[in-house]
């Protein structure tokens, strides 16, 4: 049996196009990038993300001789904002990429590992993160994480589901 599934929902505009807020975020993402330490891949990321609290982090891509032990700047970024208010949700993200030393003209997609981060945090707190991906050219604005990532593994997966699928 064939079956489909309609996940991929998301807008494009430029940066100019961006509401207000964003544009604010983008700027900290970029401030945050230069801050990356990428010495071995020289892509230096930055995301800032605003929770609803209305308190704002950025943080950056944090690399490593031993490359599995670095951390991207999504992750870096969440998993900062959570220790300090881990009562709040994060409501938008905003993630920006330097190519050697450049801003990318179209945006760069988060990870498998980092889809994952916003997953959790969507489900932790029950609420939708708004996310854009920017670049010079072209944004691309997602209502929700999850859009990025299908088949997800959440904590239901934890559970046993065999009855469900029997069904
Ligand atoms: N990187 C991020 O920070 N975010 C992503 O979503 C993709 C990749 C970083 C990890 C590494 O430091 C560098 O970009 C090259 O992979």
């Amino acid at each position: 049996m064939e079956k489909k599934l309609k996940v991929l929902s998301y807008k494009t505009c430029t940066p100019s196009e961006l509401p207000e807020t964003d544009k604010s975020l983008v700027e900290l993402a970029k401030e945050a990038s230069e801050k990356s330490y990428a010495p071995y891949s020289n892509f230096k990321v930055g995301c800032a993300v605003l929770l609803e609290d209305r308190s704002i982090y950025a943080g950056s891509n944090q690399e490593n001789a031993s490359s599995p032990c670095g951390t991207c700047a999504e992750r870096t970024t969440l998993y900062y904002a959570n220790a300090e208010h881990p009562e709040s949700a994060i409501k938008r993200m905003v993630i920006v990429a330097q190519r050697d030393g450049k801003f990318t003209d179209y945006p760069v997609s988060p990870c498998g590992l980092c889809r994952q981060a916003m997953l959790e945090s969507e489900n932790r707190y029950n609420r939708r993160i708004h996310l854009t991906l920017y670049g010079e050219k072209e944004c691309l604005i997602f209502g929700t994480t999850k859009s990025l990532l299908p088949f997800q593994f959440d904590a239901q997966d934890l559970l046993s589901n065999d009855e469900d699928s029997e069904e």
